[in-house]
């Protein structure tokens, strides 16, 4: 059989490591095909003179080089909005199959790029986009399909997940090792993307609709980043015997379907509240299966350009074998999609952790409890720290709430004449059911 014929559309982090890696397993790649992967064209504007690119035609023109007869899939690993959306389309209208990494431009333009994937009988393959190396979009599209999923909490940032650990057992700053994620490739060229939750909710807006099998809704995302976390909550909620992780979380609820990434507080015991540095993790409930956990690096040249070959080699198969080689797994997992409502953030239900400062005031704390118990807040735990200067922190844990209810209570406790500051407010799940 004639080889399969590759552009390589970016020479980063990413591009550079898939290009490597087709190099170095090529032989074991091609027993795993029966056919030989060959690069044609890579589209780059920086010579990276460490990669092997003999007989690899280079350009900057990325619309020229989809447009050409010597491709027959592209792989698209520049990242970013555009001109990326203006390039996979010209790619499909070409006939070209593609392989990307980019969840900002599949979470934001997924539906209308899908249905051209449709209209023009070809693949748009995505395995890279979502949580780096591991093999999650494979999992919940096909090992899971018998399953009905009712939530998915994922940590789906590795350079948040390296900030949250390097921070707690190293004590870094925030900046330090913000930087250190930079160097290592993992950041985003836009790093508030990262910390900021906005690459997070990316990846939740595709795992939502792969797990459920409703369209992509980016701007239906409540999104919290991670700069607020302080250091003085992730030691209380160590006391009370949890670990403040940075998660994307998609559930089935009555009323619909909740999308949110936030830090949250979970049980230090939890396997996912051990999931540290770079690495992500996704924790799945489904109906037959129950929980399942499946973890690895989630960022990087190597782990992403694991996804991005093993993109490659499904699409090898399918050109392969079957006759259009356009796939045969619904590119959002489901043939037939639902337009789930997609709850307000005021409508989502979530346990809480409040920190408070008071002043030294007879009956204060009967008064916020008094409050909580009036919206129908039950109180889990609450712990009253020693007195720091003037002001004693008081840290309380709820059982889950709306948060329209949580939030009218946390208006009439910061009304209290007895309270110093902003109250902090942290999401808390405790991933069991
Ligand atoms: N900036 C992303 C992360 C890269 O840190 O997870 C992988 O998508």
């Amino acid at each position: 059989m004639k080889p399969v014929r590759l552009a390589i559309l970016g020479l980063g982090t990413v591009g550079g490591g898939a290009l490597k890696l087709l190099q170095e397993n090529a032989a074991e790649i091609k027993r795993r095909t029966g056919r030989d992967i060959q690069i044609t064209h890579v589209g780059t504007r920086r010579p990276r003179p460490e990669l092997e690119l003999n007989g690899i035609k280079q350009s900057a023109d990325l619309l020229d080089i989809v447009r050409q007869p010597d491709v027959d899939i592209v792989v698209e690993v520049i990242g970013g909005i555009h001109p990326a959306l203006e390039i996979l389309q010209e790619a499909m209208k070409h006939g070209k199959q593609i392989v990307t990494a980019n969840k900002a431009l599949l979470a934001e333009h997924g539906n209308e790029l899908f249905k051209a994937a449709e209209d023009n009988n070809v693949q748009i393959a995505y395995e890279a986009a979502v949580a780096g190396g591991i093999p999650i979009i494979k999992v919940m599209r096909e090992g899971l399909a018998a399953n009905r999923i009712d939530w998915l909490a994922g940590i789906i940032n590795g350079t948040g997940n390296f900030i949250l650990t390097e921070m707690r057992d190293k004590g870094r700053t925030f900046e330090d090792v913000l930087k250190e994620a930079q160097e290592l490739g993992y950041a985003e060229a836009d790093p508030t993307f990262d910390v900021e939750g906005i690459d997070a909710a990316h990846k939740l807006t595709m795992l939502a609709s792969i797990a459920f099998g409703i369209p992509l809704q980016f701007d239906k995302v409540y999104t919290e980043g991670i700069s607020k976390v302080t250091a003085q909550d992730v030691k209380y909620a160590e006391e009370l015997g949890y670990r403040i992780k940075h998660l994307g979380i998609a559930r089935r609820a009555e009323q619909g379907i909740e999308l949110r990434v936030h830090p949250t507080l979970i049980p230090e015991d939890a396997l996912i509240a051990n999931v540290n540095g770079v690495k992500n993790a996704v924790l799945v409930q489904s109906n037959a299966l129950g929980p399942t956990l499946y973890y690895g690096a989630g960022a990087g040249a190597g782990p992403t350009a694991s996804a991005v070959v093993a993109d490659i080699i499904d699409i090898v198969r399918d050109i392969s074998y079957t006759e259009d080689g356009a796939g045969t797994v619904p590119q959002l997992a489901f043939e037939a999609l639902t337009d789930l409502p997609i709850l307000a953030h005021n409508e989502m239900t979530t346990s809480y952790y409040i920190r408070l400062n008071v002043v030294e005031q007879t009956g204060v704390l009967a008064e916020i409890t008094s409050i909580l118990s009036h919206a129908g807040i039950s109180i889990d735990a609450i712990m009253q720290q020693p007195r720091k200067k003037d002001l004693i922190p008081v840290v309380i844990l709820t059982h889950p709430v709306v948060e329209a209810k949580m939030e009218e209570a946390l208006q009439q406790i910061q009304a209290l004449t007895a309270i110093r500051g902003e109250i902090v407010r942290i999401r808390l799940e405790a991933l069991d059911k």
